[in-house]
């Protein structure tokens, strides 16, 4: 396992295609805009200041031209790619675009204010030898399981919600994306793993969460306020 220095590029891979079902509205969520810039360019920014240095938006067919503009502002240098009709072929296809790179992350537009220290502390685990590692933080919720032949209670205390970015040695990435063809992943860290790659944790943050529903645009403003 080789260690890179922090002066080769971070690659990122982020995700933009899906269009925001359970958010609603007239336009595709990582065009929606919070504190009056797109998810999309929060996005963007938020891993530059952690240390990527290069990015792959991937983006619905025929909104090229409007992420390029929602974008024009970005601290960072970008491409724009098209994405497909799942997140995971979504990801494939930025991938193919990244080319060559040691590290990688792959994160969602949807999670536009994930702190510059949750994305240095992904980079620098996959720096340090992880192959695969992603933020995560405790379930505050209890969790109570609920099948067919009834409903229990489950231990809270072992489970973590996953967040992204998730960072990846790349040609790990790559090859359990080809190997994971046909089958449905919701993150990248189980396709990894279901090519048999051990998955690293590091502490996530709430500030990370997924804008997911209206409410969630709501606490999105506010900690957005919060910051000023
Ligand atoms: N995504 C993508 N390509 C898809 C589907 C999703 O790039 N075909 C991206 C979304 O743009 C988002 C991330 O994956 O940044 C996480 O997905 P999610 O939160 O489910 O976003 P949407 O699929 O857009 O929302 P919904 O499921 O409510 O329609
Ligand atoms: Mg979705």
């Amino acid at each position: 396992m080789s260690e890179s220095t922090h002066s080769e590029p971070v690659a990122a891979v982020v995700v933009a295609a899906g269009s925001g079902v359970r958010l609603g509205g007239e336009i595709p969520k990582a065009l929606r805009l919070l504190g009056g810039r797109s998810l999309v360019a929060w996005a963007v920014d938020s891993l530059a200041a952690g240390g990527v240095t290069d990015v792959v938006v991937v983006v619905a067919d025929g909104l090229e031209d409007d992420f390029e503009v929602a974008l024009a502002d970005s601290l960072v240098s970008y491409r724009i790619v098209v994405g497909g009709a799942s997140r995971q072929e979504s990801v494939r296809r930025g991938l193919a675009a990244v080319g060559g790179c040691d590290v990688v992350l792959v994160h969602d537009a949807a999670r536009p204010l994930v702190p510059a220290q949750v994305v240095a502390s992904v980079v620098e685990a996959v720096r340090g030898g992880a192959s695969v590692c992603i933020p995560t933080v405790p379930v505050s919720d209890t969790i109570r399981q609920d099948v067919d032949s009834g409903n229990v209670v489950v231990d809270r205390s072992t489970l973590r919600a996953v967040q992204t970015p998730q960072g990846f040695t790349y040609d790990v990435l790559l090859a359990a994306h080809d190997q994971a063809k046909g089958a449905d992943y919701t993150d990248d860290a189980a396709v990894c793993e279901a090519a048999g790659h051990a998955v690293v944790l590091v502490p996530g943050s709430r500030e990370a969460f997924k804008v997911t529903e209206p409410f969630d645009l709501l606490v999105a403003e506010a900690v957005l306020r919060s910051r000023a």
